[in-house]
């Protein structure tokens, strides 16, 4: 029996009946839609809508529904469900017969949805923050492995200045750790139960909404059942964390990419993860990053879609909405697909720190060091930088660098340089000098991985806590 057909006169058209249907993916639900159904059946019974005994009776057919869900791996099948509460309605009365009907009483399928798609990024965010403090891990193994190893830090994508491999690298887990954190904050604007909204004005019967809310583990029940009903802000603000997530992933596998052309020559590829080319047998490519790259693009997709689904949209529910959870429910697979692979990849990746050393060693990127020790000894900034770069300027004309100069030829540029000044060129001595909080010195950058350690227990905690 469909869920409303009592005032109409002729059958639906064939085939707008299943261009309509959600059922195809918001099936994936269901686990959640029997949660709610649950918490909703307890409230009847309380506001003496339901008999023990019914009570009893209904529970016990959603329980069963839900292990047949479990046995068919939640890939459970029909062919005239109009979606996943129109599913469970069905499989409800065909289990305990008729008084099956009476769970949707004083509840609407609007506040269901809305329940269930909140419980679902709730979810899921635990799930992405478990799996970015993984990730978070492996890059911080990562650099504590790279130990002394440097490399050249890039502005404009030209050397810039030199760094560790570890600060490079934690870079990344910076922005990892500020995803999980944004996740986290989202969650909070998430849990709340729209349980009792009704269609658009709030239940019809007196259900205890505190307890329904409680019973799911909310933080409460939402304040407005016009706003409960039709507010998918929820889903927009966790996928455009997911967008900004996959800039970072995006940003990675771009770094990666590149540093594993034969140009740079910085990362060898994993096999594991790598396929050849069916013409040149030379060939083993990144596929992985270039897939994290490519996917970024179809969350960013599924956030723009949201935003212009929800444009406009007059309150409260319009079935426009169901058209959210394939982008929310596309976002959060991608999403979760690629942490696992990315944490992967980052463990089985090799570095050739040799490479990434001498790299770190050329194109003047002591320059800035260099300018450096000419302030140190009173030169004013921008004469000192005037100076160091008319010394590149020498090098450039000789094919040489900074460190290849003598002492005489730097004192026609300025009598104060002296013996010393090469060895504030060496990679060790440029280190050292940035030594400032969040800055490349290896002691500083030693106190970023015990940090970012400490950081990523916490936020382990916090996921297991949820769990
Ligand atoms: N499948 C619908 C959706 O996802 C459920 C809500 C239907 N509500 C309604 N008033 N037709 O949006």
């Amino acid at each position: 029996m469909k869920m409303w057909s009592g005032r109409f006169r002729q059958p639906l058209d064939p085939q707008f009946e299943r261009w309509q249907r959600s059922f195809e993916f918001d099936r994936r639900l269901l686990s959640y839609e029997l949660a709610a159904s649950g918490a909703h059946a307890r409230a009847l019974r309380n506001a003496g809508i339901l008999s023990a005994d019914e009570l009893i009776s209904i529970l016990e057919g959603l329980q069963q529904i839900g292990e047949m869900a479990a046995a068919a791996k939640g890939l459970v099948e029909d062919d005239e469900a109009e979606d996943v509460h129109h599913f469970v309605e069905k499989q409800l009365v065909a289990r305990i017969g008729e008084v099956g009907y009476k769970l949707h009483s004083g509840r609407s399928r609007n506040e269901q949805i809305a329940t269930d798609l909140r419980l679902h990024v709730r979810a899921a965010i635990d799930e992405l923050r478990k799996e970015l403090a993984e990730v978070c891990a492996i890059f911080t193994d990562r650099a504590e492995q790279a130990g002394s190893a440097a490399m050249p830090a890039y502005t404009h994508l030209q050397h810039a200045e030199p760094v560790l491999v570890a600060h490079w690298l934690l870079a990344y887990v910076e922005m990892f750790l500020r995803d999980a954190d944004r996740l986290a904050d989202c969650r909070k604007r998430v849990n709340a139960c729209p349980l009792g909204s009704g269609a658009v004005a709030g239940a019809t019967l007196p259900l205890d909404r505190a307890s329904m809310a409680d019973e799911l583990d909310f933080a409460g029940p939402t304040a407005n059942s016009i706003d409960a009903t039709s507010d998918r802000d929820f889903v927009l603000e966790f996928v455009n964390t997911l967008s900004l997530l996959g800039l970072h992933l995006s940003r990675w596998a771009e770094e990666m990419i590149i540093f594993s052309s034969q140009e740079f020559g910085f990362v060898q590829l994993p096999e594991v993860y790598s396929t050849g080319s069916s013409a040149m047998p030379q060939k083993k490519n990144p596929d992985l990053p270039e897939l994290v790259r490519g996917k970024t693009g179809r969350v960013i997709g599924s956030a723009t879609a949201l935003m212009i689904t929800l444009k406009g949209l007059p309150l409260a529910y319009n079935k426009d909405l169901q058209e959210t959870q394939e982008p929310l429910f596309d976002a959060t697979d991608t999403a979760l697909g690629l942490l696992p692979l990315v944490a992967g990849w980052m463990k089985a990746v090799e570095f050739d720190y040799q490479r990434m050393n001498e790299a770190a060693q050329s194109g003047f990127m002591n320059a800035w060091a260099g300018a450096t020790y000419l302030v140190k000894r009173g030169v004013p900034s921008r004469i000192a930088h005037e100076q160091i770069g008319k010394a590149v300027k020498l090098c450039l004309e000789r094919n040489c660098e900074l460190q290849d100069l003598t002492l005489d030829e730097l004192r026609t540029l300025n009598p104060i340089f002296d013996r010393d000044f090469h060895e504030c060129l060496k990679l060790d001595s440029v280190l050292a000098i940035h030594d400032v909080a969040g800055g490349t010195a290896p002691a500083r950058v030693r106190q970023g991985i015990a940090t970012a350690r400490k950081t990523i227990e916490s936020l382990r905690e916090e996921v297991h806590a949820h769990a």
